[in-house]
């Protein structure tokens, strides 16, 4: 057979190769198979650039082999298959003379030793002679006709359990395509297991993971940007994920492409769990997102018209207005059942009748807000939010309705069911209840707030006068600094459930400080011992009693968060442990006071040198360059090495906090949690940055990942570089920002143009590293964040003389962009600097 006439036929090329230590199986590399040349088990069909495989494999301890496609070795060591030919016909392991061919009729053919087909592409094929297949770079095997080109059959479209990167998943209702994942039956059996994901025919679409035919996890209505069930997949998916829609044709695809300098794929393995595997070119395989991932994600666990809350205690309860179907049942734990209404609406669904009877007042609608909304939603083609009320009103089929963005209005005439309550993200909905229902509440919080009124004066006059005396008590006694250690055994985060333990107890402990402590390490907040203002609030430097120095965060006062919430947040900060970010000692909570105690940072922060005239030569190039690396880890371990995946949202010189020795320590990490639980709560949206470090994506839509944190590490990069603050620049007028004017200089080769005078002498300059870096600031710093490098390619490419792709011309300006924002310049002072212009915005959604 033509196989011989491979690599392997010439002998002494393989032994050379093998001498120099070459994979051995790369002598039995192929780069097609065509009908005089058949693929043994022997041989590989290898990709162009050697980045796939196909090949003949056994897994694990069965007796049976496969024809697959896996990462080829150079890529992952260990094999990870993403497609199997034959998964429903297994060969017995020990047929030796099992070939795959073109066959007569011109498809490619899988026969056993006995020649009998085993699997077949199967398609009519014009020119048989003319058959060729090969193996593409991006995981798709191809059956083509050699003369003309034209691609007969192609294996992406015959999905196995994986989804390769812009690969499709969904369906055609006018030609009956459906292309959907099938799990494996076990780890090693790769026959069709019970689990399959692909998308529903529904306007928006959902994904969805079935068990047989019952729903086993839903995705949510896609928004245009993502999907609305699952808050987790935060935006930095923005850039990949994609569900294009298209209702005249019926047809509707979802793919991703997320991975731009690394390897990825979807899978969904055989328990039904849907997977995001990613390898970046120094890790090994992680899982960038998963579900259903806490047992509130299993479909309709609740049951109709109850809501799951993976925090709650029972994850079940039934909405406002309803009562469980069966009490002892709920009682037990079995939320099958549901709930059902407590009171007849007004308007009956089944008399269709919506004018008000003399007696009754008209239904009414109850906000629920921060939820996934429930399955069966039907679109209606209305443009405000307002009309989708309204019609809902007088339609007595409508028991819920709801108005997304990117999506407009959206009703449900079916029981509610699979509705989760999210801790942060998901959308509002609102429920038709009868008017008493929603009476009921209203007289009751009027009680609550009349009464809080009558009581409100006199209690606050007493407790100032309570506190006055204490104050004073305090001052002339001498103070014993107390801290009490919390152990929250309640601890449970959304983001660490896991199907297996949707509970999980953690012994990790918070320091929490007594509030007199604070009072007189900080001398009554003295203006003496403030170091600056934040974003968050204001800083203060105080003395613990046995003469520790500290910082301490005075957090703007919010009372949206509760304070086991606000705990529970904290405690997973304080695990947040890096050389390079400031250490969370402990916090302090009183009344509505909310202090962070912090590592006291004796050279204040990084801005206070670079833009000083006379400190900033105390920063020679060795301690910038030192400065920027250890930045950038600090930030790579917030991204991916820390438990909690922290985007920081508000990285800038002045929360570069410097010790002793001058080395970085990242602040402020994770305060963007806390102060978005709030947020969202309020109903808005809210963009915590400043000015000049926004990224275009994040300043113009609110939108955040990973990447606009890397966009202002470019920033910051250029800012090191050049001393020149990136929003000293005239935003206002049009003029150039840093990013426009360090690409100008690199464009027309003199980005060394850029870099302050005052290390151009020390010793330590180097022209190479500062050219390297403006380079990398260059790269972070453009417009799209899928262009943009990932933090640990940031770490390398700082670390290695090697190729760098060239950064593309800015287009973003400030200046002719924001003018349309409302801005609300905050007294964005922080320890040192002046005039940082921080800046939130206030967003109805
Ligand atoms: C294909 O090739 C075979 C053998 O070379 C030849 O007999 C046959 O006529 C060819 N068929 C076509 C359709 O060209
Ligand atoms: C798949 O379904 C079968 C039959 O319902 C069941 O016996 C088996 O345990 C299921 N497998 C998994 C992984 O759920
Ligand atoms: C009321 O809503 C139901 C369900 O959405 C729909 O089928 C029906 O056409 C609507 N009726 C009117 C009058 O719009």
């Amino acid at each position: 057979m033509a196989a011989k006439y491979t690599y392997c036929s010439v002998i002494p090329f393989c032994v050379f190769l093998l001498f120099y230590s070459f994979p051995s199986h790369y002598c039995h590399a192929v780069y097609n198979i065509t009908p005089s040349q058949a693929l043994s088990k022997a041989q590989i069909l290898v990709s162009p650039s050697q980045i796939f495989e196909l090949g003949f494999f056994t897994p694990n301890s069965s007796g049976n082999q496969y024809v697959g496609i896996w990462y080829s070795k150079q890529i992952s060591p260990s094999k990870v298959v993403v497609w199997i030919a034959n998964r429903e016909k297994a060969l017995a392991v020990t047929d030796s003379a099992a070939t795959l061919i073109i066959g007569s009729n011109g498809n490619l053919n899988l026969v056993d030793g006995k020649a009998n087909s085993v699997w077949s592409t199967d398609i009519p094929v014009p020119h048989s002679n003319n058959s060729v297949a090969v193996l593409f770079d991006n995981g798709s095997l191809v059956l083509k006709d050699s003369i003309s080109g034209q691609v007969l059959w192609q294996s992406v479209e015959h999905p196995g359990n994986a989804l390769l990167p812009k690969e499709k998943m969904g369906f055609n209702v006018r030609t009956g395509e459906r292309y959907e994942l099938t799990s494996w039956k076990t780890e090693t059996d790769p026959s069709i297991g019970n689990f399959t994901m692909g998308l529903s025919q529904q306007r928006p679409s959902q994904a969805f993971i079935w068990n047989g035919s019952n729903p086993h996890w839903r995705s949510g209505p896609w928004n245009k940007i993502k999907f609305t069930g699952a808050p987790e997949m935060d935006p930095s998916y923005l850039s990949g994920f994609k569900l294009e829609e298209d209702v005249e044709q019926g047809s509707a695809s979802f793919s991703m492409d997320i991975c731009s300098n690394s390897y990825c794929h979807m899978f969904i393995s055989s328990q039904g769990i849907a997977k995001v595997m990613q390898k970046d070119k120094e890790t090994d395989w992680y899982f960038r997102w998963e579900a259903p991932k806490s047992s509130c994600d299993v479909y309709g666990v609740c049951g109709h018209f109850a809501l799951c809350k993976a925090s709650g205690s029972p994850i079940c309860k039934c909405m406002k207005g309803f009562v469980p179907k069966s009490n002892e049942e709920w009682k037990k734990g079995n939320w099958k059942g549901g709930c059902v209404r407590r009171t007849k609406l007004l308007c009956d669904k089944s008399t269709g009748n919506s004018s008000s009877s003399p007696k009754g007042k008209k239904d009414g609608f109850w906000k629920m807000g921060m939820v996934k909304l429930p399955d069966f939603h039907e679109y209606v083609l209305i443009e405000k939010a307002e009309s989708c009320n309204a019609w809902c009103q007088s339609n007595c089929s409508c028991l819920a309705y709801t108005f997304v963005d990117g999506i407009g209005c959206l009703v449900w005439s079916k029981d509610l069911v699979d509705i989760q309550e999210f801790s942060y993200g998901g959308e509002d909905l609102f429920l038709r209840l009868a008017h008493t229902e929603l009476d009921g509440g209203k007289q009751i919080k009027k009680v609550i707030i009349s009464l809080a009124a009558i009581g409100a004066t006199g209690i606050i006059v007493v407790v100032i006068f309570i506190a006055w005396c204490r104050r004073r008590a305090n001052r002339k006694g001498k103070i014993k600094e107390t801290s009490e250690h919390f152990n929250l055994t309640e601890m449970n985060d959304n983001s660490i459930d896991t199907l297996q333990s949707a509970r999980r107890q953690d012994p990790h402990e918070l320091a929490i400080f007594n509030f007199d402590s604070i009072l007189v390490a900080t001398n009554d907040f003295n203006i003496t011992n403030k170091l600056g203002q934040g974003g968050f609030g204001p800083v203060y430097k105080g003395i613990l009693h046995d003469g520790k120095e500290v910082a301490i965060k005075r957090l703007s006062s919010n009372s949206g968060q509760g304070i086991k919430e606000f705990k529970n947040e904290l405690t997973l900060i304080s695990k947040l442990q890096h050389r390079n970010l400031v250490t969370l000692m402990g916090c302090c909570i009183h009344r509505e006071e909310k202090l962070l105690i912090y590592e006291f940072m004796p050279n204040k922060s990084l801005d206070c040198f670079l833009f000083d005239r006379r400190r900033r030569s105390e920063l020679n190039w060795a301690r910038r360059f030192n400065i920027i690396h250890d930045v950038a880890k600090g930030i790579v371990y917030l991204h991916r090495d820390s438990c909690l995946r922290i985007i920081h949202r508000d990285l800038k010189a002045s929360n570069i906090l410097l010790d002793g020795m001058m080395n970085p320590k990242i602040s402020d990490f994770g305060l963007a949690r806390i102060f978005q639980e709030t947020i969202d709560l309020a109903n808005t949206q809210r963009v915590v940055g400043t000015l000049g470090y926004m990224s275009p994506e994040y300043a113009m839509e609110g939108i955040f990942s990973e990447k606009s944190d890397v966009y202002s590490f470019g920033v910051l990069l250029l800012e090191i570089v050049s001393g020149k603050k990136s929003n000293s620049f005239d935003l206002f007028d049009e003029q150039l920002s840093l990013i426009a004017y360090a690409w100008q200089l690199w464009s027309e080769n003199r980005a060394l143009d850029l870099v302050d005078e005052t290390i151009l002498a020390d010793d330590s300059y180097s022209t190479s590293e500062v050219a390297r870096c403006i380079d990398i600031g260059l790269l972070c710093a453009q417009d799209h964040p899928m262009d943009r490098p990932t933090m640990p390619e940031v770490v390398i490419l700082l670390s290695s003389e090697t190729d760098r792709p060239k950064p593309k011309r800015p287009l973003f300006y400030f200046g002719s962009s924001l003018k349309s924002f409302h801005l609300q310049p905050q007294n964005g002072v922080e320890y040192c600097s002046t005039n940082e212009g921080t800046i939130s915005m206030i967003e109805g959604r």
